[in-house]
């Protein structure tokens, strides 16, 4: 199964796709990690796009679907993943669709995560991230039982450098216009589904389980 998760920065993809991809058994492909990782061990990649990731603006295209179809060949991608964070614009979803058809395969479902933009300011400004095992946390909806320390492998959370203040800003207003664009792209293709995101992550997960589940019995 290829599914796309959709939505602005801060809807809860990551947080949804960790448990999707250990329960669905696929792999979770997040261009946003991808390119956190290049900058952090200082690759080409990683120099090519730190300027535009630090301040909350789209990596350019060729860059991007470059690096997305790379990982799309991987074993681990070969029959299904989870993509959050891509496509992010027009540009990106043809492409993917054309990788994609080269193969004889297709996306079956792309789901939106709605959620209101003074919610998004809120949950960005107070997330906490471990750079081991890339859990999420939140300071009031999802802290860790010791505060700055992960609860699963004891690594010291980070903040991320986009989620200061006015980098968040400027992610929304670059995301909103792209996103619209591609919840009319799917919407055409018959593939979009919304799911209210901004319920508590329990029941977020629960309306995604039982959309996969309806798409499955098809
Ligand atoms: P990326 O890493 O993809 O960031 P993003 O889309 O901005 O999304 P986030 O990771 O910030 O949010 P999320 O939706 O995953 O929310 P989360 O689960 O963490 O991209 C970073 C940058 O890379 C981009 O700005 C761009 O520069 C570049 N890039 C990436 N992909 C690109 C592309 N395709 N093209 C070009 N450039 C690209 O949750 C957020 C917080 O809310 C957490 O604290 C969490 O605990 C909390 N939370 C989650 N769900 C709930 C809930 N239901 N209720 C209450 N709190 C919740």
């Amino acid at each position: 199964m290829f599914l796309v998760l959709l939505g602005l920065p801060g809807a809860g993809k990551g947080t949804q796709a960790a448990f999707l991809t250990e329960r669905l058994g696929v792999a979770h492909v997040t261009t946003g990690e991808l390119f956190r990782e290049n900058i952090r061990r200082g690759t080409e990649l990683g120099e090519q796009a730190r300027p535009y990731v630090e301040s909350g603006r789209l990596v350019p295209d060729e860059i991007t679907i470059a690096m997305l179809l790379k990982r799309l060949e991987e074993p681990d991608c070969q029959r299904g993943c989870l993509l959050d964070g891509f496509p992010r614009t027009l540009a990106q979803a043809r492409a993917l669709d054309d990788a994609l058809a080269r193969r004889g395969q297709g996306i079956d479902l792309a789901i939106y995560l709605r959620v209101s933009e003074e919610e998004l300011v809120r949950r960005l400004s107070g997330r906490w991230n471990c750079p081991t095992c890339g859990a999420v946390y939140h300071e009031t909806n999802a802290p860790p039982k010791v505060p700055g320390v992960c609860d699963r492998d004891g690594s010291r959370l980070y903040q991320r450098e986009d989620d200061r203040p006015e980098v968040v800003r400027r992610r929304l207003e670059v995301n909103m216009a792209q996103l619209r664009e591609l919840l009319d792209y799917y919407q055409a293709q018959g593939k979009l589904r919304e799911v209210d995101g901004e319920q508590p992550v329990e029941k977020v997960r629960e309306e995604l389980l039982s959309l996969l589940a309806t798409t499955q019995e098809r």
